[in-house]
């Protein structure tokens, strides 16, 4: 979302109201300053989406969308910032005095909107002509149904060099368009352009207003690559976009929870099989993007990757993207050797779907990864497995989760849930110092405490201006470390913030994560009463506690290192700062610190 123009945005969010523009979607009923419905962006059945005509901005409580009334419109019908814009003026009669620069991007979008939807045409004729024979029979030695092919509007690209070229030019788009939109490639000494896709059956990709933006083209033989898909363009970016999600949206939203599969075959069998939630992450590396996106459609998702090795390893770096977006995911496993399309043809659906029943959990799935790593009958087996396990556990924002996480680890490995504790303290991942006379029984949070204190924190800053003038030498963004939370803090810091002007903030942030935290601390109160300079000193205490002791866990680790490879030296360097840090975290927890 590149540049938003400040004096026409302000002029529209003038003009229009937030109520009115989320009204027609949402049924509000008035709550003491806001305004209470159920959300448009998850399935629910008790409110938790608030909106705040004052300051402009929505929150859902449930699902944590939230932002301004452009960040409304965008969500809702899935249109970039500019489409957002244009359709507001529209509605509050702003004329929209573009720059040059912006109408030139904008009409750029325009031309390359045209082009891939001539493009996608042209592949879906070719497919039912001579030249389509190939692709054809291929598609049918997959199994492909028609009914699929038409829903996902398959085509595909003929053989030789120039088919799209001189199809297209006959409709106005000439080398240099189609190359700007990826379709065609200049020939090496600069004489002239061959078509990007040849030879292939043609997989067009789709906006969620099901406008065609990319494509992706599969060989018709062993021919490499495999797939060759269109390159970045304004229009397409490979990591923000699911590959069928605006034909799986409607099933996502009804049943809450998507599919998430690899490659077009899948998504494609998927749908043809009647697992109508299934969308394609299009490779094997998910993005945090395209998590979020998914999380406006979904409450819950179920990965089903290959069970080859790349799959498992995409799938345990895509659980820490789910677990960042905050959106519960299990996992399907594969017998060895399938994915999702070859299964669902040799097994059916029924045997399918049953695997997705029995999907596991996030954390029993890395649980059993870590046990096939580590023999959990020896005390370094245990040890490696808490090691293994201590990352998903820390990191995992919600309280209740972590400690029936660390419950379960101590039950399967038969030890005591403060051995646990202690040790995942020890690797420097716990962020809170427990006090001895703690119950051991009670759940003690594990990297809770930091990111809590950070969320305090900000959210105060948000709530109090004279605090946020008042801290400007106790509070740098360099401390905030959870997702959003430092981008929010630059924002409030900068000199001029004012949450007066909501709209300013708000176009300082490009995080999903930060506009949502926004959004939600300008519509409810801070959770802790008292003075807001004592409780905001405590949190600037406990995040300054986290980072010592985060240090202090590397220099025991590097004087462990130092010890085993007999360095003396550098041994007793690192024993002499590991009591200084030592020393210095027991001067700061005896602080009274008020900012
Ligand atoms: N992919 C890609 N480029 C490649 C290979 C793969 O973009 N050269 C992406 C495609 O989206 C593909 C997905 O990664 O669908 C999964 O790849 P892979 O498992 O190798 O292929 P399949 O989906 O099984 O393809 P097929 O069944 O057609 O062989
Ligand atoms: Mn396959």
């Amino acid at each position: 979302m590149a540049g938003r123009s400040r004096d026409v945005t302000d002029e529209i969010r003038h003009r229009v109201s937030i109520l009115e523009v989320v009204s027609p979607h949402v049924t509000l009923r008035r709550a003491g300053r806001s305004y209470k419905g159920l959300c448009p962006f998850h399935s629910e059945k008790t409110p938790s989406f608030s909106v705040d005509p004052e300051r402009g901005v929505f929150y859902c409580f449930g699902c944590h969308a939230g932002g301004d009334v452009f960040d409304f419109v965008m969500r809702i019908g899935g249109l970039a910032f500019s489409e957002a814009r244009r359709d507001l003026a529209e509605r509050a009669g702003v004329r929209l005095e573009e720059s040059p620069d912006a109408e030139q991007r904008a009409g750029e979008r325009e031309r390359l909107l045209r082009a891939a939807a001539e493009a996608a045409a042209f592949f879906r004729v070719q497919l039912a002509e001579d030249g389509g024979r190939r692709a054809r029979e291929y598609l049918a030695s997959r199994e492909v149904a028609q009914t699929v092919i038409e829903t996902f509007a398959i085509g595909c690209a003929p053989a030789g060099w120039d088919h799209l070229l001189r199809a297209l030019r006959v409709r106005g788009f000439d080398a240099a368009a189609l190359e700007q939109a990826g379709l065609a490639v200049p020939r090496q000494g600069g004489d002239g352009h061959y078509d990007a896709f040849r030879d292939r059956v043609i997989f067009p990709i789709h906006d969620l207003q099901g406008r065609p933006i990319g494509f992706g083209g599969r060989a018709l033989d062993d021919a490499v690559p495999k797939y060759l898909n269109s390159r970045e363009t304004p229009l397409f970016a490979k990591g923000k976009v699911l590959y069928a999600l605006d034909i799986a949206r409607a099933a996502i939203r009804e049943s809450g929870e998507a599919v998430v599969v690899e490659g077009y075959m899948d998504a494609v069998s998927c749908h043809q099989f009647g697992v109508h939630a299934a969308v394609a992450s299009l490779g094997t590396a998910l993005t945090l993007d395209q998590v979020l996106l998914l999380k406006r459609f979904a409450s819950r998702a179920v990965l089903v990757y290959d069970a080859d090795a790349a799959g498992a390893d995409a799938a345990v770096r895509g659980l820490g993207l789910f677990d960042q977006a905050e959106l519960p995911v299990r996992v399907a496993v594969l017998p060895g050797g399938t994915d999702p399309d070859s299964f669902l043809h040799t097994r059916g659906p029924a045997a399918f779907t049953e695997l997705l029943e029995q999907a596991l959990p996030i954390f029993d799935y890395r649980l059993a990864i870590a046990m096939e790593h580590h023999d959990r009958r020896t005390v370094e087996g245990k040890v490696g497995i808490v090691h293994e396990m201590s990352q998903l556990i820390t990191i995992a924002l919600n309280h209740v989760r972590q400690a029936e996480y660390v419950r379960i680890l101590a039950e399967r490995l038969g030890v005591r849930e403060d051995a646990i504790r202690d040790e995942l303290r020890r690797l420097g991942h716990r962020q809170e110092t427990r006090r001895p006379q703690a119950a051991t029984s009670t759940p003690v949070p594990v990297a809770r405490g930091r990111a809590a204190a950070e969320e305090l924190l900000l959210h105060l800053l948000v709530a109090d201006a004279t605090l946020r003038a008042s801290v400007r030498d106790a509070v740098v963004p360099e401390m905030f470390r959870a997702p959003g939370h430092r981008e929010l803090a630059e924002a409030l810091l900068a000199p001029g913030a004012s949450t007066d002007d909501v709209g300013r903030l708000r176009e300082r942030l490009r995080e999903e994560a930060a506009v949502s935290l926004l959004s939600r601390f300008l519509i409810a109160e801070p959770p802790v009463k008292g003075d807001p300079h004592k409780v905001a000193g405590g949190c600037v205490q406990k995040i300054k506690l986290s980072d010592l002791e985060e240090r202090i866990a590397q220099l025991m680790e590097a004087h462990g290192d130092a010890v085993r490879a007999r360095d003396d030296a550098r041994r007793d360097r690192l024993a002499v700062e590991l009591l200084e840090a030592g020393n210095e975290k027991e001067r700061l927890r005896e602080l009274k610190v008020s900012v």
